[in-house]
């Protein structure tokens, strides 16, 4: 980047909000310009404000910003050229239309927009090309609003995006999800500790519906998801019916080979790790990786009757949120930067 372009992030006291700062307080494209929560917190200082949940200490840098409400013109006065958007969905249906509407380039983790029919669902390893849909929403005139996926659906797109070339026919899945994505303070602890439950209001519909968007593919797709009492990470296990019948050897190979995404600072130097350890992945690996929380990690792969089975971990508020929402405005920056100067 020539210089570093300035950027808000709506909802930045929750649990994905605080990953967006924590990864844009030393980010080398973005600058953190305006931070926003609930209107009763403007004012405060981001350390008043927050209530950190990530396991690592917050950075010095972020400590001292102003809270403030979302104000179109302020935000235009204090240089905003890029939105990131971590506001539940029914806030930023109304929020991130008119943002758009301002000319800011929203990039969001809230479901409100993501199935419209102009508006990508990106992930950079996945579908690079989904991006030029900003163009129907009348960018460069106008601004845009790209989404990300249901952080279940991230790990899944991540990790299958390298298997697409098999041919995918069927997918059955069970998730292991934790607390943390139902953001802070999320569920009753009285409901989650010593407990697991077997529903995730909405989560298997978005699952089924996001990832033949984001793959253009049509399998049949059969999914629960399950809330797990562990703090961070989506663990997944995953059978896949693939119209070739690649061995596990042909599944670890193109893994290992996937180099879509390089380039852009959040991006892995593989995306996809496999390891063959029995006990592999855990949560607790969650925030493994460089970038923290950005590789998603698969292990037992099985073969059995021409299908293919794993296990994979996902860090949902990392590569399933707020990173993947950096990574998309990365790839955005790469390719039409110039306009923004
Ligand atoms: N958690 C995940 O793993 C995950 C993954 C993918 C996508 N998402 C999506 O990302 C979004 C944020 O999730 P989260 O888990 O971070 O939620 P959260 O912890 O509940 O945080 C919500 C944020 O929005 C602010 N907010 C709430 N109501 C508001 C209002 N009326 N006006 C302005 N700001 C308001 C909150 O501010 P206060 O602190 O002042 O209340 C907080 O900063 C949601 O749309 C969620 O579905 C979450």
């Amino acid at each position: 980047m020539k210089k570093k372009i300035k950027v808000a992030v709506l909802g930045s006291t929750g649990a994905v909000g605080q990953v967006f700062l924590w990864m844009l307080s030393s980010h080398p494209w973005f600058e953190l310009a305006y931070i926003t929560a609930s209107a009763t917190k403007a004012g405060r200082t981001y350390a008043q404000s927050v209530h950190w949940v990530l396991p690592f200490e917050m950075p010095e840098a972020i400590e001292q910003m102003t809270v403030k409400e979302l104000d179109i013109d302020a935000m235009k006065l204090a240089g905003v050229r890029i939105v990131f958007s971590a506001l539940p969905a029914n806030v930023a249906s109304e929020a991130e239309p008119q943002l758009r509407s301002a000319g800011f380039y929203v990039f969001s983790n809230a479901a409100s927009m993501r199935y419209e029919e102009d508006v990508p669902i990106l992930i950079p390893e996945a579908n690079t090309g989904s991006l030029s849909l900003i163009m129907k929403q009348g960018f460069p005139r106008t601004g845009f609003v790209v989404t990300n996926a249901n952080c279940a659906t991230t790990g899944m797109a991540t990790a299958m995006a390298p298997l697409r070339k098999f041919g995918i026919k069927a997918i059955h899945a069970s998730t292991y999800q934790s607390v943390s994505g139902a953001g802070y303070p999320g569920l009753s602890s009285f409901d989650i500790t010593d407990n697991t439950i077997p529903f995730i209001n909405g989560e298997e519909e978005k699952v089924e519906k996001e990832i033949k968007k984001i793959l253009s593919i049509n399998p049949e797709v059969y999914v629960y998801c399950v809330r797990v009492p562990v703090m961070f990470g989506h663990l997944e296990t995953v059978w896949i019916d693939f119209e070739q019948k690649p061995s596990i050897d042909d599944i670890i190979q193109a893994w290992e080979e996937s180099t879509e995404a390089q380039g852009l600072p959040s991006t892995p130097v593989h995306s996809v790790v496999y390891k063959s350890d029995s006990t592999f992945p855990q949560h607790k690996y969650a925030f493994w990786g460089e970038p923290k929380g950005m590789v998603v990690y698969t292990g037992r792969l099985k073969e059995k009757n021409g299908a293919i089975g794993f296990t994979l971990l996902v860090n949902n508020i990392v590569k399933g949120a707020a990173g993947g929402s950096i990574q998309n405005a990365e790839a955005f920056a790469a390719q039409y930067g110039d306009l923004l100067f």
